[in-house]
């Protein structure tokens, strides 16, 4: 994997860059469509590809791993392989939904032991045989395995958790060093950033994960229970450490106000879950603010969902159809929200990166943010 940066802006740290792996080049600043059991909720890849324009999705090790489990995965030939996707795929660790199944796992020393929420099942998860696990699934981008600290945590606790990321991530390194990707191309290693909201404890996490001097870095632990500013706060803190000239990739991130800070702050890669699943529960993001498709006063506006929209279905369907759709319950409805959230959100970096090659980035994302927070 190599990365270039194309354009700085020269009124902020972001930057427009170029990501290019085996499976093809992703422009940055990007957004990552979640595809957390090898499929994107409600969406079919060629609607992905074609109308949505996503670069690269996401998978998630805890749920491929149980279900359809790695042996499945291996007879595939990879997840590429197993779903069809032939473009770049990167694998969150389990890291993060192993600490959202807080009363059923343990951490310790070793891993994590946890329970499948499928069918109460015990497993450990360890910094090695999440690698394994990862090497079968085959994405181009792996992540470290970490403890999400949760936002609320206190120093002591906080750091103990960042501390066992650490030795957990050299575990993982050295087992990433001595293997080898399964099926011809190769694979990249991303470390975690944790700290919560302790500044010294993001500062020297962010020293620690720099010095392993990989391909690119992930800033976790963010959008978990601590408030906004200072979440943005902690991005400064570690995107001044982190090197300038590598990817820097913003876990489970977050409303589209919080996409366009974070880029205005250096980083160039997200993900989250917010496009989809609100989505399927009628809320719909739009540049001119947010929208409930369930409200009464969409009832007879016949008007497009969203006349400024990039997707076919924001001209195709109108307001009022696509509420009498979530009102009757009918699987359209979910795919319909789903295709416009996930195309806003990929039109939404793809305008930021525009305006830091226009070098006007501060000045549209300020308009930009006043716009989106808007309800309509
Ligand atoms: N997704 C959102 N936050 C995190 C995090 O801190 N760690 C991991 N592994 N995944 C995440």
């Amino acid at each position: 994997m190599t990365f270039e940066i194309q354009h700085t802006d020269p009124n902020s740290n972001a930057r427009a860059g170029k990501i290019t792996t085996d499976h093809g080049v992703i422009e940055t600043p990007i957004f990552m469509p979640v595809g957390t059991v090898a499929s994107v909720k409600a969406v079919h890849f060629h609607e992905l590809k074609e109308d949505i324009k996503a670069q690269i999705i996401l998978g998630n090790t805890y749920h491929l791993y149980l279900r359809p489990g790695i042996d499945t995965l291996e007879r595939a030939g990879g997840l590429h392989k197993f779903n069809g996707w032939d473009k770049p795929i990167l694998t969150d660790s389990g890291g993060y939904q192993v600490f959202s199944l807080s009363g059923n796992r343990k951490l310790k020393e070793e891993g994590a032991t946890f329970r499948s929420h499928i069918d109460g099942s015990k497993h450990l998860f360890t910094p090695e045989n999440v690698v394994d696990i990862q090497r079968i699934i085959g994405a181009d981008i792996i992540m470290a395995f970490d403890e999400c600290t949760p936002g609320t945590a206190d120093f002591a606790y906080a750091k103990k958790s960042m501390e066992l990321t650490h030795r957990w991530l050299e575990r993982g390194l050295n087992r990433f060093d001595q293997t080898e990707p399964k099926y011809g191309y190769s694979q990249t290693y991303f470390p975690i950033v944790q700290g919560c909201v302790y500044p010294e404890l993001r500062r020297q996490s962010a020293e620690f994960i720099a010095s392993q001097h990989r391909e690119g870095y992930a800033i976790g632990g963010l959008a978990v229970g601590e408030p906004t500013e200072i979440m943005y706060e902690m991005i400064e803190v570690v995107n001044e450490i982190l090197p300038k000239d590598k990817p820097r990739y913003l876990m489970g991130v977050g409303t589209p106000q919080n996409i366009l800070e974070a880029i205005e702050r250096g980083v160039d890669m997200f993900d989250c879950v917010m496009p989809t699943r609100n989505g399927r529960n009628g809320m719909l993001f739009t540049s001119q603010g947010i929208m409930n498709m369930k409200n009464e006063k969409w009832k007879n506006d016949f008007s497009p969902l969203d006349e400024f929209g990039t997707s076919y279905v924001d001209k195709a369907y109108s307001k009022a159809y696509l509420r009498h759709l979530f009102i009757s319950k009918e699987y359209l409805a979910l795919q319909i929200a789903s295709i416009h959230n996930l195309a806003f959100y990929l039109w939404l970096v793809g305008e930021a990166r525009s305006h830091i090659q226009a070098g006007d980035f501060s000045s549209w994302k300020r308009g930009m943010v006043e716009q989106l927070g808007r309800r309509l």
